[in-house]
C-alpha cells in the first residue's frame, strides 16, 4: 500500500466524512482506523472476559488475545522476549513506574539523573519526585538555539557526576529533533548509568529497534500510534525487570499471599496488577498490524514530503519564528511555531474554528519553552493521513486568522 492516497484515508472513519477535519494535531493523539476499533468491538461483543483468570472459553479467548497483543508489541520494537514488554495505562505511567521500582530500588542520595532540555513533563516531574523522596540530583542536557540537544554537554555531566541514569526523548513533540539515541546509550553506558528512551513520538514516526539501541528502557503510548487510549508500553531488558520491585500491588502481580505478606509473581505478570487494559492491547496489536502494511521508508519519505511542504509555508509567512531545526530533514512530525504580535492560543483558536485542528501551549514541555524564551507555541503535527492538500488548506486558514488577529 502506498501513503498519502485516498485508500490511507478510507480506513478512518473521521477521516471519511462529508467535511473531515484537517487533523494536524498527531502528536497530541492520532486519528483510529477502523481496523483497530472493529478489533476492540469484536472484543467487547463477541469474547468479553477477564484475562488470567477462570476457566471458560470467553477467558481463555481474550488471555490469548491480550498476550498476543504482548507479542506484537515485543516483535514491533524489537524486543529479545516478550516478557520484557509491560503495559501501562500510557507512557507517562511507563516512566513513573521505572521512578517508582528500578530507580527508586537501585538510586541513592547523590546520585544524578540526566535529562535532556527536550523533555517532555512525562520524563521531568516523575524524576524530580524522586530527587525530592530520594535526594537525588537532576542534572540537564541543555540545546542549542535550534533546540538541538548538545551531546557533548553529556561527557562532562557523565564525569562530574555518579549518574545512575540518563532519559531522553527519542523525538522532540516541540521541535522534532532526533537526538542521537544510540551515542546518548554507549556514552551512558560506558559510564556506568542506564538509559531510558521515551519514544512517545518516536515510535510512531521511525523504526524503532531496542536491541540495535540497546537501551535499557523504552515507553509510548498506544494512542499516539493509531492505537486506542488507556494503553502504554514498557519495554525493560529481561535482568532489569527480574531485580524490579513490584509497582501497584492487587490481583494478579502475586505468586502467593498470606497474612504476613506476598511473594511477586514474574514478569510481565509482577508489574500489571490488577485487570489490564484488555480491549486497548487488543486494539494495540490491530494498530501495529495495520501501520506495518505500510513501510517505513514509504511513511518517512511521505512525512518529509509534508514537512518540507509545511516548512515552506512557514517560513514564507511574515512575522513566523519557527522553533527548532532550521531543516526539515532534521526533524520528524511537528512543527511548533510563533508569530510575531499574535498569540498561539488566538491563532489555534481561529483555525479550530475553520476546522484545522493544531495545538497550543508549551506542550508539556515548560522547561524547553522557557530556554528557547517563548512561553508558548502553535504545533503543527502530522500522521500517515495527512495530504499536501491540507498544507494548502493551513496556509489559507493561517493568512486569514492572521489578517484578523493583525487588525
Ligand atoms: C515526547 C512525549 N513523551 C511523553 C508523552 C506522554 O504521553 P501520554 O500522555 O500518552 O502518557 C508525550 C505526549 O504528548 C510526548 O509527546
Amino acid at each position: 500500500m502506498a501513503t498519502n492516497t485516498p485508500d490511507v484515508r478510507s480506513q478512518f472513519t473521521a477521516l471519511r466524512m462529508k467535511a473531515p477535519p484537517v487533523y494536524l494535531d498527531c502528536a497530541a493523539t492520532a486519528q483510529t482506523p477502523d481496523a483497530v476499533i472493529d478489533a476492540m468491538d469484536e472484543y467487547y461483543r463477541t469474547y468479553c472476559a477477564n484475562v488470567h483468570r477462570g476457566m471458560h472459553g470467553l477467558t481463555e479467548r481474550a488471555t490469548l488475545a491480550y498476550e498476543e497483543a504482548r507479542k506484537t508489541v515485543a516483535s514491533f520494537v524489537g524486543a529479545m522476549y516478550t516478557s520484557e514488554i509491560i503495559f501501562t495505562k500510557n507512557c507517562t505511567e511507563a516512566i513513573n513506574l521505572v521512578a517508582r521500582t528500578w530507580a527508586e530500588e537501585h538510586l541513592q542520595k547523590g546520585d544524578t539523573v540526566v535529562l535532556s532540555l527536550l523533555e517532555h513533563h512525562s520524563n521531568i516531574v516523575p524524576w524530580q519526585q524522586l530527587a525530592t523522596r530520594k535526594g537525588v540530583h537532576v542534572e540537564w542536557i541543555p540545546v542549542d538555539k535550534e533546540g538541538k540537544i548538545q551531546t557533548g554537554e553529556i561527557d562532562a555531566i557523565l564525569q562530574r557526576a555518579t549518574v545512575k541514569l540518563v532519559c531522553v526523548t527519542g523525538l522532540s513533540n516541540v521541535t522534532g529533533s532526533r537526538p542521537d539515541i544510540a551515542s546518548m546509550t554507549k556514552k551512558a553506558h560506558d559510564a556506568g548509568a542506564l538509559i531510558l528512551v521515551d519514544a512517545a513520538q518516536l515510535a510512531v514516526h521511525h523504526k524503532v529497534d531496542v536491541q540495535e539501541i540497546d537501551c535499557d528502557f523504552l515507553t509510548f503510548s498506544g494512542h499516539k500510534l493509531y492505537g486506542p487510549t488507556g494503553i502504554g508500553v514498557l519495554y525493560a531488558k529481561r535482568d532489569l525487570l527480574r531485580n524490579m520491585p513490584p509497582f501497584l500491588g492487587g490481583g494478579m502481580m502475586i505468586q502467593d499471599v498470606t497474612m504476613e505478606g506476598f511473594t511477586p509473581a514474574e514478569s510481565p505478570a509482577r508489574f500489571e496488577a490488577g485487570t489490564p487494559p484488555i480491549a486497548q492491547a487488543i486494539g494495540l496489536k490491530a494498530a501495529i498490524e495495520w501501520l506495518s502494511g505500510y513501510s517505513w521508508e514509504e511513511m518517512e519519505a511521505h512525512e518529509q514530503t509534508l514537512m518540507t511542504a509545511c516548512m515552506r509555508v512557514l517560513q514564507r509567512m511574515d512575522g513566523v519564528s519557527v522553533i527548532g531545526p532550521h531543516s526539515a530533514t532534521e526533524r520528524s512530525g511537528c512543527i511548533s511555531f510563533t508569530v510575531d504580535g499574535v498569540h498561539p492560543h488566538d491563532l489555534t483558536d481561529l483555525l479550530g474554528q475553520e476546522g484545522i485542528a493544531l495545538r497550543a501551549g508549551h506542550h508539556c514541555a515548560q522547561p524547553l519553552h522557557k530556554h528557547l524564551g517563548v512561553p508558548a507555541t502553535s504545533r503543527v503535527s502530522f500522521g500517515i493521513y495527512n495530504t499536501e492538500e491540507e498544507i494548502d488548506l493551513l496556509e489559507k486558514g493561517m493568512k486569514k486568522a492572521l489578517d484578523i488577529l493583525k487588525i
